[in-house]
């Protein structure tokens, strides 16, 4: 009864305790109904504790007012040996399970079937049979093997590792090719970065000497277009303002937009070839246009 008590003051005195913080909360204008709906199930749990503690308090009075009788158990029976025997051969008659088989298992009862003539001071021993999982993997590990020896290295079917390698390695770059090739298309004016190394450069020019001479000369000198080689621009003189200017062009002025004919790739190569022309001297200037970079 005194733990009862105890238990109770406890529960008041938690219970307390929240409701001081549910007035904290209050007084600093953050209460909402989720700390309503928290509360709520702390209170549902605490009282749930409190019941399960009561429970567990009246059971303990009764066990010490009255403790329950365990019973003793009778000593275990010695079985005679025919009434063993009866069990082995009930063994032996029921079918035997998946288990038995494929541990190889025989019965007790068969044991006399299976004892070798070898005797050591009584100590016998029993021939058993290997399991059915050990003959599986013997002989299919020999089976492997043939298999193995045949597709590998008579009728080379398979490739060895080392071809592997290098069949692994071809397709790999073949897929490097293609990722590039598609990253390269990726670029756009926000990202083409200045590249001066030469194989860019010479990769522009091929693009250029196709597509550009015809109104900005072999040179970039200029002619129906601007002089590309001066510190001179309409558009903007930097990689991504060159870039923009290639890939949408000046329809109005005369220069195409080249986005549908050029790839990402090819356009800022293109950008880093123009680049690379400043400060050459072309054959016959344009005079300059635009402002100066
Ligand atoms: C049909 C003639 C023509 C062709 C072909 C042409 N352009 Fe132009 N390009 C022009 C004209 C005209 C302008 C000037 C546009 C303006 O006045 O705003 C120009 C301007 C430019 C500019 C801007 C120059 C500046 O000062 O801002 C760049 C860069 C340029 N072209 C690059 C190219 C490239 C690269 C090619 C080849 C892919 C090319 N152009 C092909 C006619 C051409």
């Amino acid at each position: 009864m005194r733990r009862l008590i105890l238990l109770f003051t406890l529960l008041f005195a938690s219970n307390s305790t929240w409701a001081a913080a549910a007035n904290n909360g209050r007084g600093t204008n953050n209460f909402h109904t989720e700390v309503i709906v928290v509360l709520f199930l702390v209170a549902v749990l605490l009282l749930i504790v409190a019941l399960v503690l009561l429970k567990t308090v009246s059971v303990m009075a009764r066990e010490i007012k009255s403790p329950t009788q365990i019973p003793v158990n009778e000593p275990a029976k010695m079985l005679e040996y025919h009434e063993w025997e009866a069990t082995q051969e009930y063994i032996k008659s029921s079918k035997p399970s998946i288990w038995t088989k494929l541990m190889g298992l025989r019965p007790l009862s068969e044991e006399k079937d299976m004892m070798l003539d070898h005797d050591f001071d009584g100590i016998t021993e029993l021939d058993n049979p290997t399991p059915a999982w050990f003959n599986v993997l013997f002989y299919g590990s020999i089976l492997f093997g043939a298999v193995y020896l045949l597709n590998y290295h008579v009728f080379k079917w398979s490739p060895l590792q080392d071809e592997e390698y290098v069949i692994e390695m071809k397709s790999a770059e073949v897929e490097k090719a293609a990722y590039l090739a598609k990253a390269g298309n990726l670029i756009d004016e926000n990202s083409v970065k200045i590249d001066n190394s030469p194989e860019i450069i010479a990769a522009g020019k091929a693009v250029y000497v196709q597509n550009c001479v015809a109104c900005h000369l072999n040179d970039g000198g200029g002619s129906v277009g601007p002089n590309l080689t001066d510190e001179f621009w309409i558009h903007g003189g930097t990689i991504s303002s060159i870039f923009k200017t290639i890939k949408y062009g000046v329809p109005e002025k005369g220069m195409i937009a080249w986005e549908k004919t050029l790839t990402a790739k090819q356009t800022a190569d293109l950008s880093n070839f123009i680049l690379s022309l400043k400060g050459t001297k072309p054959a016959n200037p344009k005079e300059p246009q635009g402002v100066q970079l």
